[in-house]
């Protein structure tokens, strides 16, 4: 219970626009739990009600059990890190992480040694006399982050704190970041709108659009199973296709229906949940680049082979994107007036297809996930 967050019905305006949006979620103790989405989408917002710097217009937040409502910032078991660190510049590290402590009166052999411990922590020991300006930025976000759990919070809250760093950096620290969180069992709640750091590092994630929480997951499940349309498209790279429902595919029991894509028959999945509302008429199939297969030449099987079984598609190639690990093929369909990206593994034997190549598609019907249009 220590370190849980219960948020029901949280909404915050900002005059008349509605920056959050009736959101309801819980968080267990010693979870890292993300909150991604689009600039805007009111991630930090509901992080700002956590902590205290903001107050909700409507709804409850319980932080290990107590309600919030009247708790002002600095008496929540909370602590918070923002995007820019805001360190001390004429303050050595060591002095920047015991300010908080030495603030609550703490005596001197318990904020030595719990500093010592923080910087321990975070790796930067040898560290502590220095000053903020003789740092990486790196190590400017650890000192950050032991001035932070130096208090020893329930709940750390993250800001998008490792925006500022490049790319490099930025993966070493997420890794650092979940090695201190399990290593302390503190409740991270982590804001960024990088998918691919939430997925990295977090036990759950809310992805959040325009104040509200689409879908709550664990990353892995975010990717297989994308709850919405916004999901799925927001996960990973996905084509987002305008298709047409025709019906039921044979045996409807195994989830799938049967679409139209121009010329194009093929199967694809219905969430389970959704089956029974999905219309027959206009929807949007999410397919995942790298479901898509890419082959020489239009295929012996025609284009358009109706059926539950593969499905195929015959296009040009209109664009070669290579990315070292991968390469992206944005391929125009011949049977109808859409582009598919299909990504591929390079190297290890793999053909290449230049621009202006016959290349025919082909991808499993469970991998096409349909949504509302
Ligand atoms: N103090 C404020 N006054 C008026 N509008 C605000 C205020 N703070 C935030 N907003 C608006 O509320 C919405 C949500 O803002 P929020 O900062 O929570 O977004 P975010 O998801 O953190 O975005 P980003 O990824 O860009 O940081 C935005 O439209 C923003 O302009
Ligand atoms: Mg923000």
């Amino acid at each position: 219970m220590s370190g849980t967050v219960e948020l029901v019905g949280v909404t915050k305006r900002f005059g008349s626009h509605l920056a959050v949006d009736a959101i309801s979620f819980g968080i267990g103790s010693g979870e890292f739990f993300s909150l991604l989405g689009p600039s805007g989408c009111g991630k930090s917002t509901t992080l700002r009600m956590l902590s205290g710097f903001e107050a909700p217009d409507e709804g409850t937040i319980r932080i290990a059990g107590q309600d919030m409502a009247d708790v002002p910032p600095y008496r929540r078991p909370t602590n918070i890190v923002f995007q820019r660190w805001a360190l001390f510049p004429h303050m050595s590290v060591e002095a920047n992480v015991a300010f908080g402590l030495e603030a609550e009166g703490r005596p001197r052999a318990e904020i030595r040694s719990r500093v010592g411990d923080a910087l321990a922590l975070v790796g930067l020991s040898g560290f502590a006399a220095r000053k903020p300006g003789q740092l990486s930025g790196g190590q400017m976000q650890r000192v950050a982050l032991a001035r932070a759990l130096v208090k020893r919070p329930k709940v750390l809250l993250l800001d998008e704190p490792l925006s500022a760093l490049d790319l490099k950096l930025r993966h070493q620290m997420q890794i650092e970041l979940k090695r201190i969180q399990q290593e302390i069992g503190t409740t991270f709640v982590f804001v960024t709108h990088d998918q691919g750091e939430a997925l990295a590092m977090s036990d759950k994630v809310a992805v959040m659009n325009a104040g509200r929480v689409e879908q709550i997951a664990s990353p892995q499940e975010l990717y297989d199973a994308p709850a919405t349309r916004f999901v799925a498209g927001f996960i990973g790279h996905a084509n987002l296709l305008p298709v047409t429902v025709e019906g039921a595919a044979d045996g409807a029991a195994n989830g799938l229906a049967m679409v139209r894509l121009g010329d194009l028959h093929f199967a694809a999945a219905v969430r389970e949940t959704s089956i029974g509302d999905m219309p027959s008429g206009e929807a949007i199939l999410a397919l995942r680049f790298e479901r898509v297969r890419i082959g020489a030449g239009p295929a012996a099987e025609a284009a358009g082979a109706a059926g539950a079984g593969v499905a195929r598609a015959t296009g040009v190639v209109r664009q070669m994107i290579f990315g070292g690990a991968s390469v992206q093929y944005v391929v125009g369909l011949d049977a109808a007036p859409v582009e598919i990206t299909a990504e591929q593994p390079h190297g290890a034997g793999a053909p290449v297809f230049a621009q202006g190549t016959p290349v025919t598609l082909s991808w499993e019907p469970a991998d096409g996930r349909l949504f509302k249009a």
